[in-house]
């Protein structure tokens, strides 16, 4: 089992190279260290962000944030914040220094606003980020679609990648709100990019209108009650990319679900896209360490056949 001078030991060592940009020091989620499963630890520039996401016993809970505390004396941290997530509707406890109001995280040079005051989703997956970098890289003159966009940071990186084009929806009009604003934090021109408040599930022929994409990234929840389950609706997305998809379009299809695998998407393109060839499954960012890939996430990029 794993002590608190051991998870020193790896923050520690995750610490080395630090700057403003956004790292994860310590992943328990991934089930690799089997009882701090509740656990994760973030830096973010002079911020070290603790998630709880069950309950800890007070004394491990203690001594933790003693050893953060004179962990941060060594490091760039100035304030330790602490989201307990398995508690609804509760704020976050700062545990040492101050928070700043309008906060956000650097990725790869571009900034995401993050809300870590909520015990909701901040505003930014990290787990993504090879997932943007991908965009970025192949976003040239592409017309984009970004299908459950939140806070749109597949839209900045695909802007800042050169895309002619990039229509962001979400039903979550705040978070459509919260990804203007960081195409405006980065000074990135949102002459060419939309934002569609809409259910997608309901909007097939309003985005097809619009299209044919040239990148297609479908990122949504595992499960959402009414809005949408992986399991059920998956597939109603993939049916329609045919009449969405310009001839040479590449798709992101992007599941976090621990127990859908790989193959189930591979299967649905098989079924309902056939037009579609499964190309690479990218890789996940490296400090998310998982037992088992399959239940982490699964980014996935399939291209039109030669017609
Ligand atoms: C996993 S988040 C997407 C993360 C996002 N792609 C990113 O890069 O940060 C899921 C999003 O799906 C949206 N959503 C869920 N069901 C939806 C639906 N039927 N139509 C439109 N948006 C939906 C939620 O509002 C939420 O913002």
């Amino acid at each position: 089992m794993l002590k608190i001078n051991d998870i020193k030991n790896i923050i520690e060592k995750n610490s080395q190279d630090l700057t403003q940009e956004f790292k994860r020091l310590f992943h328990g989620r991934g089930a690799v260290y089997p009882d701090w499963k509740f656990l994760t630890i973030d830096s973010i520039d002079d911020i070290l962000s603790v998630t709880f996401y069950f309950e800890c016993d007070e004394n491990t809970e203690t001594e933790l944030f003693e050893m953060l505390k004179e962990f941060i004396k060594t490091t760039r941290h100035n304030t330790i914040v602490l989201q307990r997530r398995y508690i609804p509707k509760t704020t976050a406890q700062i545990i040492a220094g101050e928070l700043k109001d309008n906060l956000y995280v650097i990725e790869n040079g571009i900034k995401i606003k993050i809300n870590l005051l909520s015990n909701q989703n901040s505003g930014y997956f990290p787990d993504m980020k090879i997932g943007r970098e991908f965009v970025r890289e192949i976003a040239g003159d592409k017309k984009v679609l970004n299908l459950f966009s939140y806070t749109c940071a597949f839209s900045l990186f695909a802007i800042s990648g050169q895309a002619s084009s990039v229509l962001n929806i979400d039903m979550a009009k705040g978070a459509l709100t919260t990804g203007r604003a960081n195409h405006h934090l980065n000074n990135l021109d949102t002459k060419n990019v939309s934002f569609f408040p809409y259910n997608i599930l309901k909007s097939f022929s309003r985005i097809k209108k619009n299209g044919p994409y040239d990148l297609i990234i479908i990122d949504p929840p595992t499960f959402q009650k009414g809005s949408f389950a992986a399991s059920r609706d998956y597939e109603k997305i993939i049916k329609k990319l045919s009449s969405l998809a310009s001839k040479d379009c590449i798709i992101l299809a992007c599941l976090n679900s621990p127990d859908l695998d790989s193959q189930f998407i591979i299967d649905i393109f098989k079924e309902f896209a056939p037009d579609f060839e499964f190309v690479k499954r990218l890789e996940n960012v490296k400090e998310f360490v998982a037992v088992d890939d399959e239940r982490a996430l699964k980014n996935l990029v399939f291209k039109k056949r030669d017609a």
